[in-house]
């Protein structure tokens, strides 16, 4: 019975049940339209600092090389320079997270793996407020992987263990 085992395996590796993106509650109503819509480019904010791993989020002075003059009478501007001037980080919730022991370089997949920020992220462009569109478990790891040729084996993305 091939037939059936063939069926079992592909429900094996089907990816888990969809999640759904339900937004977490942001210290600032940052929109990502809003802003793309003024000619930033994602790089100007994600900086992708060396050896590239993290695409990282910005500092509050990117955000004051604008905000000092826009809009500085809106209650959450000003809390933006609050935040600035105490030179504290605003503290954004996390939207995608995977454990520490995975290996995942962001300039690898952009460099080699000539994926774009939305293949991972979603229509970042449209969205007012940032969600999970995408899945991060290990099945949609590997999904891409085999469809892309990259290695699957169980050492490419974790510690020997
Ligand atoms: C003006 C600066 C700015 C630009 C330009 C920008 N972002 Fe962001 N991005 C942020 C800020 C601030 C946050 C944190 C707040 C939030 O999640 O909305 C963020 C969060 C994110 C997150 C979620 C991070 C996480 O896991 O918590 C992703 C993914 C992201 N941005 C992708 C993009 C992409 C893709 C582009 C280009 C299409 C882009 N951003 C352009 C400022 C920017
Ligand atoms: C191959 C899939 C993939 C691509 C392509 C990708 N990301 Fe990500 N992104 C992720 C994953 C997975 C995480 C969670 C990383 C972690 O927890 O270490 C993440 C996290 C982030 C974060 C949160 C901060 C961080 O570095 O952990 C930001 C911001 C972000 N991505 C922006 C971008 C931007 C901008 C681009 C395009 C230049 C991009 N991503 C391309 C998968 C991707
Ligand atoms: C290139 C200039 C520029 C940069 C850099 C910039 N913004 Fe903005 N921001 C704008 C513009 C333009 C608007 C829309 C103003 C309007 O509605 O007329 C805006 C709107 C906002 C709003 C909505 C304010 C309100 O009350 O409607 C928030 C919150 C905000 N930005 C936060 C941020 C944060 C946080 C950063 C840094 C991560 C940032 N901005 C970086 C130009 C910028
Ligand atoms: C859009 C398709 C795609 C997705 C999604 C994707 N990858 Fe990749 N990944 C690639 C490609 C392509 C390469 C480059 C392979 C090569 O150069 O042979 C790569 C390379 C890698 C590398 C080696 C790069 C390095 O740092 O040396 C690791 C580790 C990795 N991926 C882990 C992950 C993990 C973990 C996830 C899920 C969170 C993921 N990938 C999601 C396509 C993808
Ligand atoms: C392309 C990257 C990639 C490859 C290859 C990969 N994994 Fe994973 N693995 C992940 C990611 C990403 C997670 C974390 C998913 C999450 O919980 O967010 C993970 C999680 C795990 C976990 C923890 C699961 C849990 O629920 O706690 C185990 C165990 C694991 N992997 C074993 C393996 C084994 C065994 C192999 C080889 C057959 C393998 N992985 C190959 C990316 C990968």
């Amino acid at each position: 019975m091939p037939g059936l085992l063939l069926a079992l395996l592909a429900l094996l590796q089907a990816p888990r049940p969809k999640y759904i993106p339900t937004p977490p509650q942001q210290p600032l109503p940052f929109s990502h339209k809003q802003h793309l819509a003024t000619g930033l480019e994602c790089k100007n904010c994600h900086e992708m600092p060396e050896p590239g791993d993290f695409a990282g989020l910005p500092a509050t002075a990117k955000c004051m090389s604008c905000h000092s003059a826009v809009k500085k009478d809106s209650p959450s501007i000003q809390r933006l320079a609050e935040y600035h001037k105490e030179s504290k980080p605003i503290p954004w919730a996390r939207v995608y997270r995977i454990p520490d022991y995975v290996f995942f370089s962001h300039k690898e997949h952009v460099t080699r793996g000539k994926a774009a920020c939305e293949t991972c992220h979603g229509p970042v462009r449209d969205f007012d407020v940032m969600r999970k569109e995408k899945d991060t478990s290990m099945a949609a790891c590997m999904d891409c992987h085999r469809t892309s040729n990259a290695p699957i084996t169980c050492d490419y993305c974790h510690d020997q263990r």
